[in-house]
């Protein structure tokens, strides 16, 4: 088919031909597992048939929350007569449902043989793809919208609302590409054909799959198997190969009556999708009068967030109302709205009201009853109200406003949705334009709609505060649409009411990039050629659009490859008494069970890797389960048992050490006029990398060889740990690594412990051996949750005398980075403020908790906070403006920090002018104060915040690049380069390049960056303390300056012609390899001595963001974020302010959504993207600018460049809090702990509701 309507070559086609189909196999695993017979379709292949393993298509998390596995997938409408291209979570999807359909996967959408889409080519040119691991799941989608001409700014913002937080960058270029893109046809005829009218049965294994064509079919079928459940989108079943078991399952997708859409008689069949929906809810708005159109206005309202646009194509309308899931967000309003279920038999009809969607018996489905479709009826007269989530409607006599029916429901308060009907009841017959209307309404649904304290999903006090919250909004908007209505009759709102109406609604993200090239500032110093400080694209930035990069689970599988599952602990402190494996050996398939028995070596370090006598923590790996597949792994791993004898666990900070009673007594004994103290809690954060841990063990048949293909960010540690495990030399390990799907400091030291888990089962059964983590198991292990204790001392002009910190870490179950993670906090916690009395400790608490590790930023953001925490204690006892305290405080001129490192405060200033210049920041503080006098419900907060962040080590063989970084000439002129540094998509590779032609002038189609290995450059230290690609440069550097003074003679003699030069040094015998080397800066603090330099340099970046909350729901958005940085001369502008925009959102997420729980057990409960909230697209800032401060140098760093990814502080969402206390007379000394989570917005802007909802708990 003709991919493109651009392009008029034919290209890629395919059909799965598949004659055993598994009933239970979901399309991703199939897709990268399988072998698929291809016919291609290509002129110049014709007919011929290939094998392939389309590893393009991405395992992320497996429940449909990360998108990295989508794909497209195109099917024949029955009702509509035409093909539908839809994005789809292929994680998700069922084989067996997909006959008669066109999958197009990122192979399908291009790839660099024959040819790139320019969906692709444009986003590896933008540089719109750091580590590339998600970068291919982002296409189809883009495909779908090009396909089906939905390009409007509406459809973009909808399906990429969804999408995951660490790639804003990409989809912010998406956004651009999918407005510029030509428009794409997919192939739909053959499609059309495919459609039979004949029932499909597809016998798996232990399911069997069947498809009706017609209704009456499919209601004998459902007659004989009650049980059956139907699938539609299979968002809800999620049944895969590990998942629920049912013998059989409907799949009623193929009967046209189950299709039928209709927007002038409001029905809608009940196998279309939430998309389609939404779609035909957005044709039918515009062309009804207006009154009847609430319901749906409502329901669009919620369509455009509903999960991700993948969820959205594939999840039935049905399938939503049926499994009534309390916090969904249809139902409510489909209620109130009157919706109807069609059933199939005798033409009964269900009425979707609060007694269904409680699932009383007398009002619900029946186990052999199946809906039609659903109807929803038109609002009816002006004054029916549907307003979001509860769902409420209200009906009033003609002309008054006396209440004749109301309705009132809640999703998310109970474990279903609960509706207040005897509060209604009570309320019918009274005027709603009543003052005490309100109150009494209040109290009613507060006795009626009971959260007990120990309720499912906890947060209860919120929960109940959002009840009144949202009734005060609801009869706000009725009032409002009263005084609409008769306005005579009705007074209008004041100011202050209106602004609780509406939700906060954000546009599509826009940015400016802002940097200044080399050439422009010194011609004489750089040529316009040189690509040093140009955007040079990532030189696997075709490879990660296409989906070609090969990750460590893409690796095709090896003769004789055995697939690992583990056996983890469930609990939290206890002896092993035993493990009892016959039962897993009898599975077929098994090959063999692993436990700590068999390590013929060291079993881990600090921490083990098999658990021995003794388990630390829920999720620690016990042993390992071996097969010939993974299934039968997993099946073989369930028989493992375990038996436990529980000792006590001590799960938290405050368990661990007694320190509020300790530690809270004034300790500073310096003169001051003001004192503070008090104490900030913060919650740890997920690295959440799109590519879990993963490893591939293939043992050599000679000499006890072992090639170990790791996901990490530090080889040596891999190589060290696995050749102690087996007892070998280091020299027998190969550690390999190409490409690492996102590291973020998760993958410095546990790789190493999963490298060993393979490795001693690959040498016992002396088989390869692969292990890739699921999403939940790779969650389990977290950054630190910090908590500290602050006080300070202060003069009254604003200006902090003493500051006394004393900071704990919850370090879990083992020590791990937990010294350094300390050591790091200690260092970082005066950021860019010059306290002159400093005492700082920190402490690292042993829990029962997984082992804690680093994280980003190596805790900045961490001790940013506890700065920034006392910068507003103090400008709020001084009544000076925050900015004005950040002023009076930091750093100036050439100062020294409380550790004694020198350095000039001078950038720092200049970012600091720089910012408020860019962001207008006194005009729009006035606007800010100006829109926060007149809302009350609506808050806006603005601040700026300076940073400073120490680049690197306090310790010197950190930095060292040891020994080799080679660099090989052969005779064709091609340069092939290798380094320790591993490409976790901050871009390495392309910097090298761009040095390698810098300091040789070799022509960058000349240069090819090799895998990262041991066996090339022994003992690196890791890649990470955001100095990997300097240090690594630097020793490039070193090889070419040696190489330059190889080739200078002849090139002096063959000036300009490049391949002559190659060729005559050859003949003349010269050395064309080189190997560089650099020592290190050196820093070597001494805490003892107190000498020495911690750091080599100082980063420094100002930050002004904006943001505005509801103060009835503690909802936010951001509005608008300014960042300076002092990247000095950056060699790469377009990698680096890709750093910086996702480290920026990677603090958003830290400071305002991510939130990580555990039971009183010790078992962690936010294990996916379903219950751990990472931010999305529409979290980026509507406006986010970023620029690199001009004129800057850094003499220290190679290229006068520096190092950015450290997250900023993100301050103005107390700010906006801050203001809606101060509005209500509230105190300003408040603690904003972080998260600043909705539900922590919302209880402190503390209001008459949040009164109400405590003096009504008082009272029970
Ligand atoms: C990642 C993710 C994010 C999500 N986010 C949100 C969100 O933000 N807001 C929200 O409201 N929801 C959300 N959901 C839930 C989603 O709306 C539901 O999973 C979906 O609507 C279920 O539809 P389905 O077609 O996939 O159901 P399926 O899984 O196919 O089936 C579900 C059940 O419905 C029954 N059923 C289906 N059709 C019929 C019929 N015609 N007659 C009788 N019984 C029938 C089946 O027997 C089955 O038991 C999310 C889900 C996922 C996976
Ligand atoms: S792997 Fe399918 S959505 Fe994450």
């Amino acid at each position: 088919y003709p991919p493109c309507s651009s392009c008029t070559k034919i290209f890629l086609c395919f059909y799965v031909i598949e004659r055993q189909l598994d009933a239970e196999e979901l399309l991703l695993y199939y897709l990268r597992k399988k072998h698929i017979l291809f016919l291609n379709f290509t002129f110049e292949f014709y007919n011929s048939v290939n094998y392939f393993h389309l590893s393009g298509t991405k395992y992320g998390c497996g429940v449909g929350g990360c998108g990295a596995c989508t794909v497209m997938i195109s099917a024949y409408d029955p009702v509509a007569k035409q093909i539908q291209h839809r994005p789809a979570n292929s994680c998700l999807f069922p084989i067996c449902s997909l006959h008669g359909a066109a999958v197009t996967t990122v192979e399908g959408v291009g790839s660099i043989k024959p040819r790139i889409h320019p969906i692709q080519e444009r986003l590896a040119k933008c540089s719109g793809s750091q580590c590339g691991f998600c970068t291919p799941g982002m296409e189809p989608t883009c495909c779908q919208l090009r396909a089906t001409g939905q390009c409007c700014l509406d459809e973009e913002e909808r399906v990429c609302s969804s999408s995951t937080g660490g790639q804003v960058t990409i989809w912010s270029f998406i956004l651009t590409l999918v407005k510029t893109t030509k428009s794409l046809s997919f192939p739909p005829q053959r499609m059309a054909q495919e459609q039979q009218r004949t029932t499909l049965i597809f016998h798996g294994k232990r399911t069997t799959w069947i498809s009706p064509p017609s209704l009456k079919e499919h209601v004998d079928l459902k007659a004989k198997y009650p049980k059956a459940p139907l699938v539609v989108g299979n968002t809800r079943l999620k049944k895969n190969h590990h998942g629920a078991y049912h013998p059989i399952i409907l799949h009623p997708v193929r009967i046209p009556e189950m299709h039928v859409v209709s927007s002038t008689n409001d029905v809608i069949g009940a196998a279309c999708c939430l998309a389609q929906l939404r779609d035909i809810l957005m044709e039918a708005v515009p062309k009804l009068a207006e009154e009847k159109t609430k319901i749906y206005r409502a329901l669009l309202q919620h369509l455009r967030t509903l999960a991700g646009e993948q969820i959205r194509s594939m999840a039935s309308l049905e399938g939503h109302i049926v499994i009534r899931g309390s916090t969904w967000d249809l139902n409510p309003i489909l209620s109130v709205g009157k919706s109807v279920l069609n059933l199939a038999s005798e033409d009964k009809q269900i009425l979707l009201n609060d007694q269904f969607l409680a699932g009383s018996e007398h009002a619900d489905l029946k186990a052999k009853e199946v809906i039609v479709s659903v109807l929803i009826p038109y609002s009816m007269k002006k004054n029916a109200l549907s307003i979001v989530n509860p769902g409420m409607r209200i009906l009033f006599s003609p002309g008054t406003d006396t209440i004749v029916d109301l309705s009132i429901l809640y999703g998310g308060i109970g474990s279903t949705i609960l509706s207040a009907r005897k509060s209604c009841e009570k309320l019918i017959g009274r005027q709603w334009n009543d003052q005490i209307l309100l109150h009494e309404a209040c109290r009613l649904v507060l006795e009626e709609i009971f959260l007990p304290p120990s309720a499912l999903g906890g947060k209860v006090e919120y929960r109940r505060t959002l009840l009144v919250s949202f009734l005060f909004r609801f009869y706000l908007e009725v009032l409002h649409g009263l005084n609409q209505m008769y306005p005579f009759r009705c007074a209008e709102l004041s100011q202050e009411k209106m602004s609780a109406l509406g939700m906060l609604q954000s546009g599509v993200a826009q940015g400016v990039q802002i940097y200044q090239l080399r050439c422009d500032v010194d011609p004489g110093d750089r040529s316009p050629q040189d690509p040093v400080g140009h955007p040079i694209m990532h030189q696997s930035g075709i490879k990660y659009t296409t989906g070609e990069a090969v990750y460590i689970d893409d690796i095709h599988p090896v003769g004789g490859e055995l697939s690992l599952a583990v056996v983890t602990s469930i609990k939290a402190h206890a002896e092993i008494i035993s493990i009892d494996a016959p039962e897993a050996l009898q599975v077929p398939g098994v090959v063999d069970v692993v436990t700590a028995r068999d390590v013929p070596g060291e079993n881990g370090k600090d921490e083990q890797a098999y658990a021995e006598d003794k388990v630390v923590c829920v999720g620690q790996i016990i042993c390992a389960v071996v097969a010939e597949s993974l299934t039968q792994a997993k099946c073989g791993a369930e028989k493992v048992k375990i038996a436990y004898e529980d000792l006590e666990p001590i799960l938290t900070i405050e368990a661990n050490i007694n320190f509020l009673t300790v530690n809270l007594k004034p300790s500073l004994d310096f003169p001051m006029i003001i004192y503070l103290t008090g104490e900030l809690h913060m919650g740890g954060q997920e690295h959440f990398y799109l590519e879990t841990n993963s490893v591939l063990v293939i043992p050599r048949v000679e000499d006890k060889e072992m090639d170990m293909y790791v996901s990490t960010q530090h080889a040596t540690d891999v190589q060290e740990f696995v050749a102690s495990a087996l007892n070998v030399q280091y020299n027998k390990i190969m550690c390999h690594m190409k490409h690492v799907g996102g590291a973020f400091g998760g993958k410095i030291t546990k790789p190493s412990l999963f490298a060993v888990i393979a490795a001693v089962a690959a040498n016992k059964t002396r088989r390869p051996v692969r292990f890739a983590l699921e999403r939940n198991m790779d969650m389990e292990k977290t950054a630190n949750a910090s908590v500290a204790i602050l006080q300070v001392g202060l003069m009254n002009d604003g200006r902090i005398r003493a500051a006394d910190f004393q900071c704990y870490i919850n370090g879990g179950c083992t020590k791990d980075e937990s010294g350094s993670v300390i050591e790091y906090l200690v260092f970082k916690v005066d950021n860019a403020y010059n306290i002159l009395n400093l005492r700082v400790t920190g402490h690292a608490c042993k829990t029962n908790l997984p082992s804690n590790t680093a994280f980003q930023g190596f805790e900045l953001p961490q001790a940013g906070l506890f700065g920034e925490s006392c910068i507003v204690a103090v400008a709020t006892q001084t009544g000076l403006p925050h900015e004005k305290v950040r002023e009076i405080n930091m750093y100036k001129g050439v100062k020294l920090t409380s550790f004694k490192e020198e350095f000039d405060a001078e950038n720092l200033w200049k970012c600091w002018e720089e910012c408020l210049d860019k962001s207008d920041y006194y005009s729009r503080k006035a606007m800010v104060e100006e829109f926060n006098t007149k809302n009350y419900w609506k808050k806006k907060g603005i601040a700026i915040i300076p940073m400073k962040f120490s680049v690197g080590f306090n310790t010197t063989y950190f930095h060292q690049v040891t020994s080799s970084k080679q660099f090989h000439i052969y005779i064709d002129g091609s340069v092939l380069v290798t380094h320790g540094g591993i490409e976790l998509g901050q871009g390495i590779p392309p910097k090298m390049s761009q040095l390698s032609y810098c300091e040789l002038k070799i022509p960058l189609s000349y240069i090819h960056l090799c895998e990262t290995s041991t066996t090339t450059v022994p003992s690196d230290k890791y890649t990470t303390g955001s100095i990997g690609t300097e240090i690594n440069a630097r020793a490039v550097q070193d090889a070419c300056q040696i190489l330059w003074k190889h080739l200078d003679p002849i090139q002096r003699d063959n000036p300009n012609i490049y391949l002559l030069q190659i060729s005559e040094a050859h003949k003349q015998s010269i050395s064309l390899s080189a190997t560089g080397y650099f020592k290190g800066y050196v820093t070597n603090m001494n805490w003892d001595t107190q000498k020495g330099h911690a750091f080599p340099y100082f980063l420094f970046g100002v930050a002004c963001s904006e943001v505005e909350i509801d103060c009835l729901t503690g909802a936010h958005k951001s509005i608008r974020t300014d960042i300076v940085m002092d990247a000095c001369f950056t060699i790469n502008p377009a990698i680096d302010i890709g750093q910086i925009e996702g480290a920026f959102i990677q603090g958003v997420g830290l400071y305002t959504l991510e939130e990580i729980f555990f039971s009183p057990e010790g078992e962690q409960l936010t294990l996916g993207p379903d219950t751990y909230k990472i931010p999305a697209i529409c979290d980026i800032p509507e406006q986010f600018c970023v620029y690199l401060l001009p004129n800057s140098c850094n003499l220290i760093a190679i290229y006068s460049s520096k190092v950015n990814t450290p997250n900023l502080p993100f301050a103005s969402t107390p700010d906006a809090v801050a203001a809606a206390r101060k509005k209500r007379g509230l105190p300003l000394d408040f603690t904003p702990n972080s998260p600043l989570t909705v539900e922590r917005i919302r209880m402190a802007c503390n209001d008459v509701f949040t009164e109400m909802v405590r003096l009504f708990l008082s009272l029970l």
